[in-house]
């Protein structure tokens, strides 16, 4: 519940925000259910007997919020989760409900326009066709912008710590399903996989007409080079926004680069402090505005932080970095800007 009216009221585009980062144990164990399929706790090996235990698991998977935590146990815990969610996916109708849950969220926060990321190479390897995967999405896809005036486009993300080969394959895959896909991206856990090692699908993709972001993780396990390669020579020239990237914030010279390349960036701050000292953050994020660099706020895992979407991370933005309902306004502005969509559709937007 939100006490302020003002924020709520305006009209949201959401540019980083994860279909799979949306299933919460409630939607996990709706779906399990529904496919007579038990849940297996990876802690026990046995199912899980109850609701109650899946929270359980749920929350003691989820990243603590406050402390810094840059090692890999943070990372691997929160990759077990996420990736333990694409499992209760069998069904169309389940990819269809898990997308209405989501625009049914969008709808009733004011959002007008999303861009939403998809990791179909964390549904094959579980044994998902894309035909199972991507009717259920595209089914919801047009009963939303119909009845809830939410319209969308999805971005595909290829997972970093499967091989540039498997990236390969899923985008020719992809293509039959183009007319819902506005953009590529990268994303997964980034230690040891710069995004060089995508060079050739991210160059395929620019030169069939999508648009390329990749996500930069904060914290130090994450180089300033895996930032520069997004900034300057993946797909050639280099992508078209970045994906976190806050780490940025502490280098005059990148920040430049982003800001002269005109290049926005999808900030999450939720995601960030789950792991990172919270006066920190919002520094670092004020540090990217104040330079001017275009930042855009977006939810990442809502069902992964504390239920956090894209209206709860204005909110603790707008508190702990100080802005006014004006700054607030021209974030909302910097979405529209940055988002993928005809500049007709951008138009019905505000
Ligand atoms: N980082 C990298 N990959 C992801 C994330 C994230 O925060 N969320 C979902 N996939
Ligand atoms: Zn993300």
């Amino acid at each position: 519940a939100t006490t302020d009216p003002y924020i709520a009221a305006i009209p949201k585009v959401e540019l980083h925000v994860h279909i799979e980062g949306i299933i919460s144990a409630d939607l996990k164990w709706k779906f399990s259910q529904r496919n007579g399929q038990a849940i297996i706790n990876p802690r026990t090996n046995q199912p899980f007997a109850s609701l109650d235990e899946l929270r359980d698991s749920h929350d003691t998977l989820k990243p603590r919020t406050g402390s810094r935590m840059d090692n890999t146990e943070e990372t691997l815990s929160f990759f077990e989760a996420y990736y333990g969610g694409f499992e209760v996916l069998k069904t169309q109708q389940d990819y269809f409900d898990l997308a209405m849950d989501y625009y049914e969220h969008a709808a009733a926060m004011n959002v007008r326009y999303a861009e939403i990321f998809f990791d179909p190479q964390g549904h094959t390897r579980v044994g998902t066709t894309w035909e199972t995967m991507m009717c259920g999405f595209r089914d919801a896809w047009l009963k939303a912008a119909r009845d809830l005036h939410v319209a969308s486009k999805w971005i595909m993300c290829f997972l970093r710590d499967e091989s540039p080969e498997s990236a390969m394959q899923h985008y020719e895959a992809a293509l039959p399903y183009r007319d819902m896909i506005v953009g590529i991206g990268l994303d997964s856990n980034e230690v040891g996989r710069p995004p060089s090692l995508f060079d050739d699908v991210f160059a395929r993709a620019r030169s069939d007409g999508f648009r390329i972001t990749a996500h930069c993780d904060v914290g130090t396990s994450y180089p300033l080079e895996h930032i520069r390669q997004v900034i300057s020579s993946i797909a050639g020239t280099g992508a078209d926004r970045i994906d976190h990237g806050l780490n940025a914030a502490s280098d005059a010279e990148l920040m430049h680069l982003i800001k002269q390349k005109g290049l926005g960036m999808t900030i999450c701050p939720w995601s960030y402090i789950r792991h990172q000292p919270l006066d920190e953050v919002f520094q670092r994020i004020r540090a990217l505005h104040d330079a001017g660099v275009m930042i855009a706020v977006a939810s990442d895992d809502p069902a992964f932080m504390e239920d956090t979407w894209v209206l709860e991370n204005l909110l603790v933005l707008k508190k702990y970095c100080g802005f006014g309902n004006e700054e607030m306004r021209r974030l909302a502005e910097n979405a529209i800007q940055m988002c993928w969509a005809s500049d007709d559709a951008k138009e019905d937007m505000l």
